[in-house]
């Protein structure tokens, strides 16, 4: 959820303007894809992956996963795809999930995209149970060999990572915070403006990527912005890029990069 692999296209080749030899600090690191990006293009770079909501559980859980969807997948194998699941299929598919119970560790998530349209996500059983269920189960197995070879891993709040790598030479800074409302189901707490706010500050004087939408309230931004002199627009001199993104046939929203690299 909120992964940039729609901005691929457009943050590889920017990424070409950047030095091959810096240190990339994925602030916002969520299913690490900007690291394993920055570090797939540049081999010789020291990449900072903060794995804040700790994807490398489920990464490492990825077989336990595959089986269980495999399962569903057998359940599930007359069923027309995106259709609605219920009757003695749906009881099946809960039954089967139920059985997870007793293992330490289930991908809920991952779970979810299975048999939930895009967007909606269950935590747990509990609430996965009172949903209604979809066919969107997938047909290959998930495969993440080597998705995070050569990363540094951590996992803390931005800010302290933040101060950790603000002063050493050759840092540019990968900023993809939590959208305002819409992600904050998944996420562990939700993000208010003053936290969204706070953000910017890491942008001020820094080498960086910074990942937005216009769902944001950017009015808001600006005005914080002009009452805290005497720092400028963090924008002055970056680049934008933009990508329309549709929700459905009558919602559509723009995802918005920015990035500056003096
Ligand atoms: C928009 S997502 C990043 C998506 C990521 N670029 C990708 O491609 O998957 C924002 C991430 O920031 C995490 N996050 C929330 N609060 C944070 C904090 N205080 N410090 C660091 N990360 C945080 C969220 O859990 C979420 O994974």
């Amino acid at each position: 959820m909120g992964q940039k692999r729609k901005f691929l296209k457009q943050f590889k080749p920017a990424l070409k303007g950047y030095s091959p030899t810096a240190t990339y600090v994925d602030l916002f690191g969520g299913s690490g894809l900007l690291s394993h990006t920055v570090k797939a293009i540049y081999p010789e770079s020291r990449v900072i992956y903060n794995d804040f909501d700790n994807y490398c559980q489920r990464l490492e859980n990825i077989d336990k996963t595959n089986q269980l969807i495999r399962d569903l997948r057998i359940i599930l194998k007359d069923h027309p795809k995106d259709s609605r699941i219920h009757g003695l299929a749906r009881d099946q598919v809960i039954e089967r999930i139920k059985k997870e119970q007793n293992e330490p560790f289930v991908d809920y998530i991952t779970l979810s995209s299975s048999i939930m349209f895009s967007m909606k996500y269950a935590l747990s059983f509990e609430q996965l149970e009172k949903e209604t269920l979809y066919n969107c189960v997938r047909q290959n197995d998930y495969d993440a060999t080597g998705y995070l070879d050569g990363l540094e891993v951590v996992s803390k709040c931005y800010k302290e990572l933040f101060k950790q790598y603000k002063d050493l030479p050759s840092v540019v800074f990968l900023v993809d915070p939590p959208y305002l409302s819409t992600d904050a189901g998944t996420y562990k707490s939700y993000w208010k403006l003053k936290d969204y706010l706070d953000v910017l500050q890491v942008l001020d004087g820094t080498k960086y990527f910074y990942f937005t939408s216009n769902k944001s309230s950017i009015i808001e931004l600006c005005e914080w912005i002009e009452t805290k002199t005497p720092m400028s627009n963090p924008f002055n001199g970056a680049t934008t890029a933009t990508m329309n993104a549709t929700i459905n046939f009558n919602a559509s929203y723009t995802d918005i990069m920015l990035y500056k690299n003096e």
